[in-house]
């Protein structure tokens, strides 16, 4: 029969699907995050992340060793700081020999040429859990927050840290930290800006639990985005790229498919996506009780946000890489 177009010719053999792939995943577009203990060789088990462990930095360097062999480019740190260390101004994040600058400092020696990410933001450190300071009244204080972020973020880059990546939400601490990074001569370490960073109490569910950082009281709607408003995105994203942010990073990541792809095209900068605690558990929930395979779930996920304009990707699913 004849027909104008079979598109189906363009599917038909994996020569040709291969030939005509639009996008290609590969290790290099993955960030790994990984949740540090103190000590050494400490492992523990994450109930509500199967598969994922919080680690202490010898253990965290040899995975991360592994992760560069397979193609890895960076890997990220989250601290789980004892409660002994945390107070209602987060100090412990200001500590330049605290959990994270002696982290970065073994694993830079440990293995050079990865790129260390460190989070800039309260919340690990706080007995509240918010990720800045909070007023009497419960509100979170904008420019009082911003003084300790900056101090976090320079005890960062004292410790050799590639890149600065502030998630607290706060205004105008894209430029404080820039600005204090350059005063310092730390004119090379880069600003990774959760510029669009949306409220998922559900979603962020396990990193709190694994930290212990879950908000004592409130929620933290009066700094991370409403899910029904897409305009405030590029807001943000607008702003955080004239403070001198290098990159952009959108959060959480499949339910913001639409917002990736709008700040991708309003942007000349990289721009990246977080594939959240909450929804690699929900792929290993559904894997661990056999309703699918989580490498499949893993890859489609990963290829939607390229697809969609993701430059790198954070994501838990690296032991499936
Ligand atoms: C907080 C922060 C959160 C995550 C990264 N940084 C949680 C929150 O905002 O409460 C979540 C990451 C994840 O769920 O994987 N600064």
């Amino acid at each position: 029969m004849h027909l104008l177009s079979r598109p189906r010719r363009n599917r038909k053999s994996e020569t040709i699907r291969t030939l005509l792939q639009e996008v290609q995943l590969s290790p290099s577009d993955i960030v790994a995050p990984f949740y540090l203990l103190s000590g050494k060789g400490r492992k523990e088990e994450i109930i509500s992340m199967p598969g994922i462990f919080k680690l202490s930095v010898d253990l965290i360097a040899k995975e991360a060793e592994k992760l560069h062999k397979k193609g890895v480019q960076a890997i990220c740190l989250f601290p789980v700081t004892d409660s002994s260390h945390k107070d209602f101004y987060g100090t412990e994040a200001m500590n330049d020999s605290g959990l994270i600058p002696s982290a970065i400092r073994f694993l830079k020696k440990e293995v050079p040429s990865l790129a260390v990410i460190s989070d800039v933001a309260l919340d690990p450190y706080t007995t509240h859990g918010h990720d800045g300071i909070p007023d009497a009244d419960g509100y979170v204080n904008n420019d009082k927050s911003l003084r300790m972020l900056k101090a976090q973020a320079l005890s960062q880059a004292r410790a050799g840290v590639d890149i600065v990546a502030p998630s607290d939400m706060m205004d105008g601490r894209v430029l404080a930290i820039r600005k204090a990074l350059d005063k310092e001569g730390f004119t090379q370490v880069s600003i990774l800006s959760y510029a669009a960073k949306y409220t998922s109490p559900a979603l962020y569910s396990p990193f709190r639990s694994a930290l212990s950082s879950t908000p004592s009281y409130g929620d933290k709607k009066s700094y991370q985005l409403s899910p029904s408003n897409a305009k405030e995105a590029y807001i943000e994203c607008s702003q955080d790229e004239n403070e001198g942010a290098d990159m952009l990073l959108v959060k959480p990541g499949l339910p913001y498919l639409d917002i990736l792809y709008r700040i991708k095209q309003s942007t000349s900068l990289p721009v990246g996506a977080f594939h959240v605690s909450g929804e690699y558990s929900m792929v290993m929930a559904a894997h661990d009780k056999g309703f699918f395979d989580a490498k499949g779930a893993f890859d489609e996920a990963l290829t939607a946000f390229k697809r969609a304009g993701a430059d790198f990707i954070f994501s838990y699913s690296y032991n499936f890489l």
